[in-house]
């Protein structure tokens, strides 16, 4: 199987609106109450915001082909100080994601390390992301490469109570 991973264009928006959503969707799927519903038109309407995304030179967007079919992409910016949560400039990694009959070849890790190497070239020093606390594939993958843990996010349900 051949995997290449290069830099998303105009003509990929269809296919990241598709991803993005099944992205969305899996979180939901994940915790209900802290990730969102997917809203209606969530296909169109993630795939016109990489779209503006694209343009920005602070923003990397991957995407992988797996014997030429396009089945993930990865998505970070990169982002200024941040007081609120005390976070010097660095890269964001934002979105990961590999169709499920593609996983298993090394599509996720590629777009990673390709993604901290553009992150590199920007001059950035480090690279920090957020991932669902039930997501052990993902942790796991980034623990691979060498991320440690420094934050959690808690929730407390209000309504319900
Ligand atoms: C997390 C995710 C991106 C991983 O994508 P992937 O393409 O399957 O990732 P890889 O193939 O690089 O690694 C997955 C596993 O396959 C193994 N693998 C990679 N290449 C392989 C090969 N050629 N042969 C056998 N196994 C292989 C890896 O060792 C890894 O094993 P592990 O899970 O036991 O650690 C994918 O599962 C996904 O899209 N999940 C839903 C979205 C998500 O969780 N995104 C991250 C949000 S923070």
């Amino acid at each position: 199987m051949s995997l290449r991973i290069r830099p998303a264009t105009r003509a990929d928006l269809d296919g990241l609106g598709r991803m993005g959503a099944a992205m969305v969707s899996f979180h939901h799927q994940l915790a209900p109450n802290r990730f969102m519903a997917p809203p209606p038109q969530v296909e169109s309407g993630y795939a016109q915001w990489l779209g503006r995304e694209l343009a920005s030179n602070e923003v990397v967007l991957l995407v992988a082909e797996l014997d030429q079919k396009v089945v993930g992409y990865a998505y970070g910016r990169e982002e200024g100080t941040d007081w609120e949560l005390l976070r010097e400039r660095c890269g964001v990694f934002i979105d990961l994601w590999v169709d499920p009959t593609a996983r298993g070849h090394g599509a996720g890790e590629k777009l990673t390390r390709e993604m901290i190497s553009a992150f590199r070239k920007m001059g950035l020093p480090r690279v920090v992301l957020m991932a669902a606390s039930n997501n052990p594939t993902a942790q796991r993958l980034f623990a691979r490469i060498g991320w440690q843990p420094t934050m959690v996010e808690m929730t407390l349900e209000l309504e319900g109570e």
